[in-house]
């Protein structure tokens, strides 16, 4: 399904008895545009983990709204404190789906703090659980919009950007972060040029960046990650934007692995690097980009990408899913209050502690 009004992938939604959830099943894509139901916390589970939904945002929303789902199918037949424990339970089986984006830690707080409250009956607790989740989609929704709005100001007629993985609409309940004034600048009638570095070894920026983009009607080329050198000292594009699955308190930035090696690339070419997140991806209680935990991914992933055999079975494969890019080669981080310059410490503070009163007041994307 597509938004009618911003024409991007809806990701998400909930089934319509509402105890269950549709997602796009994003491994199926570009061939096949399909749905998945979703209705036990394994499902839900086994989607974030196998990234049939992925991008920080998006997982964050997919254990909220799916924690919510399960709530609900449960709350006919249960007690209000026995369903309290049953919500606890399924916090903690989602929260260590992923270990990197701290959208599902932040997201699954959120319902955890909901489910602490008292409540009449157990239908009222999952009401006030979905409430939430919906609340957690708007938000993002609104985030984005904001982040878009803010970065469209990077953007001349004509500019070309460079894109690691896919931080767009797919990776988020809105427009996406990085995607996202992309977007608006298009909207706005600007001809803007991307190029979706592919994004080894599951190929979110061939399969996901430049299919959504396409779709959009926004031009797009796709490099082999290997590529990116070449390019900028040939056809040097005006400006790389990324998104984020954690940022550190001093602005150290993990986000999909490559997006470090394109930072110093970009640096030495001296083209500005950019990260657009909301700030429910910043984390202050993770001081640098050091103490951020990475995710280590299945050695089948590289070894035997896609079903066919490339590297010796014998040969031993090390694949992080993140790298962490230092805040010394970030030219600025746009949030949804706007666009931060370094130091980056006091700037992110800030950000967090007026992000979500701000954003709730804004209009919802392109309401
Ligand atoms: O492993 P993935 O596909 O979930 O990784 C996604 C990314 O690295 C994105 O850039 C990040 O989550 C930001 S999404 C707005």
């Amino acid at each position: 399904m597509t938004d009618r009004r911003t024409k991007v992938p809806i990701t998400i939604r909930w089934t319509s008895d509402g105890t269950g959830l549709f997602i796009l099943d994003q491994t199926r894509l570009p061939g096949e545009r399909v749905e998945r139901e979703l209705r036990t916390v394994e499902e839900v589970e086994e989607a974030i983990r196998s990234l049939r939904v992925r991008g920080a945002p998006l997982i964050g929303i997919t254990a909220a709204m799916g924690i919510a789902a399960l709530a609900r199918r449960h709350a006919g037949a249960s007690e209000t404190d026995d369903l309290a424990e049953r919500v606890g339970e399924w916090a903690d089986r989602l929260s260590r789906a992923r270990p990197t984006a701290v959208n599902l830690g932040w997201a699954i707080a959120r319902l955890r703090e909901v489910a602490g409250r008292s409540y009449g009956n157990a239908v009222e607790l999952a009401e006030a659980l979905a409430a939430e989740a919906d609340e957690i989609l708007a938000e993002d929704r609104r985030m984005c919009r904001a982040i878009g709005e803010h970065a469209a100001s990077l953007l001349p007629d004509g500019a070309s950007v460079i894109t690691h993985c896919n931080a767009g609409a797919l990776a988020t309940g809105g427009i996406g972060t990085a995607l996202a004034p992309i977007y608006v600048a298009t909207e706005q009638g600007r001809k803007i040029r991307v190029f979706a570095d592919e994004t080894r070894p599951l190929l979110q920026g061939s399969r996901l960046t430049a299919w959504e983009l396409s779709e959009a009607g926004v031009e797009v080329t796709v490099i082999s990650d290997s590529t990116a050198g070449a390019l900028f000292s040939t056809d040097p594009p005006d400006i790389v934007f990324v998104g984020s699955d954690r940022i550190a308190a001093n602005g150290d930035v993990a986000n999909k692995i490559g997006t470090y090696p394109l930072a110093v690339i970009a640096g030495h070419h001296g083209v500005p690097f950019y990260v657009l997140a909301p700030t429910s991806t910043v984390d202050l209680s993770t001081p640098t980009g050091a103490d951020i935990p990475i995710e280590h991914r299945s050695p089948e992933e590289v070894r035997r990408g896609f079903g066919k055999l490339t590297a010796p079975e014998a040969a031993a494969v090390w694949s992080p899913a993140f790298d962490v890019t230092p805040a010394a080669l970030i030219t600025g981080i746009v949030t949804e209050r706007g666009i931060h310059r370094p130091p980056y410490g006091p700037a992110l503070a800030e950000a967090v502690a007026t992000g979500r009163r701000g954003a709730s007041g804004q209009r919802e994307d392109g309401g």
